[in-house]
């Protein structure tokens, strides 16, 4: 049975209850975090709670004064330290009434949720045993604050059903300029020639911390050039390799997009090498 934390408790997950007038409920008006452990050790932990407090801070709220490598300790401790992806949420807090102006916080407090979930084992760095990814590819139709890691989450699953419904396991997304933004519940890399390539930060896309850690291990760690540049339609169909990063699967390695092969329709060198370096440096963030 797993244990949650909700508003200051643990309890088993039957137990917990929030009310329908919860705003996260009504307006998905909230934040939430994703975060890998492994054996009870977090990867990337301060970069999350770092993005968590400037996406709370993105929507007028601030992130609620509690111990939360604490709280993340306690529900690992709970529910037995595996392979467990930590879900954190805040939401804007249980109002009387259906109104869409912000509540007073000291009225109306936030709901503080989390919970554990299973997640894979680490991915390791052999082309073998990796899962090779097959995805869609359709034109970015979310609003224009994708970098807010809100828990209005219906754009990204709708995008994420068109490659689901097809039998593919994501959706890569475009813009209306043929530009690649990042996917459905992931960000995009592209090699080409060697270097490594993913679209610069703005609001088209969410800062991933995979994202993050690995073009810092890749500068730092390693001879390869990993630079943030727009990418074209053109670019990624001639791309040597495409990955996927995000935090349950670290670098997935793409193999088909709409039916036609990434290259040679191979996992890619320099997927295992940027894996393997991942793998290996991944714990000091
Ligand atoms: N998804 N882009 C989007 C739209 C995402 O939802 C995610 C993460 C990422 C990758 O971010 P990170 O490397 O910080 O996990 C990029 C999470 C895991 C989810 O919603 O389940």
């Amino acid at each position: 049975m797993s244990t949650v934390y909700l508003n200051g408790e643990f309890l088993p997950m039957h137990e917990a209850r929030i009310s329908p007038m919860d705003r996260g409920f009504l307006f998905g008006d909230g934040i939430y975090e994703v975060i890998p452990s492994y054996g009870g050790r977090t990867v990337g932990l301060g970069p999350h709670l770092t993005r968590l407090q400037q996406g709370l801070q993105a929507i007028g709220m601030v992130l609620p004064d509690i111990e939360w490598t604490h709280l993340i300790e306690q529900l690992l401790d709970q529910n037995g330290r595996g392979n467990l992806g930590v879900y954190l949420h805040v939401s804007r807090g249980t109002d009387t009434r259906r109104f869409h102006a912000y509540p007073d916080p000291k009225s109306v407090p936030a709901t503080i949720f989390a919970f554990t979930f299973d997640i894979p084992a680490e991915p390791v760095a052999d082309i073998s045993l990796c899962k090779k990814y097959r995805v869609a590819l359709s034109e970015d139709q979310r609003w224009r604050r994708c970098h807010i890691k809100s828990t209005a989450l219906l754009g990204n699953v709708m995008h994420f059903q068109e490659g689901y419904s097809a039998g593919l396991d994501e959706t890569i997304l475009h813009n209306s300029d043929g530009c690649i933004t990042e996917a459905s519940a992931c960000n995009v890399f592209v090699v080409k020639e060697g270097v490594v390539y993913t679209p610069p930060l703005d609001h088209q896309l969410l800062p991933g911390i995979t994202r993050q850690i690995l073009l810092d291990i890749l500068r730092n760690h390693s001879e390869i050039d990993a630079l943030e540049q727009m990418i074209t339609l053109e670019q990624l169909n001639n791309a040597d390799e495409v990955w996927l990063t995000s935090s349950s699967k670290e670098l997935a390695p793409v193999i088909e997009i709409a039916g036609k092969p990434v290259a040679n329709g191979e996992v890619g060198p320099l997927w295992l090498q940027a894996q393997r370096l991942f793998s290996q440096y991944k714990y000091q963030y």
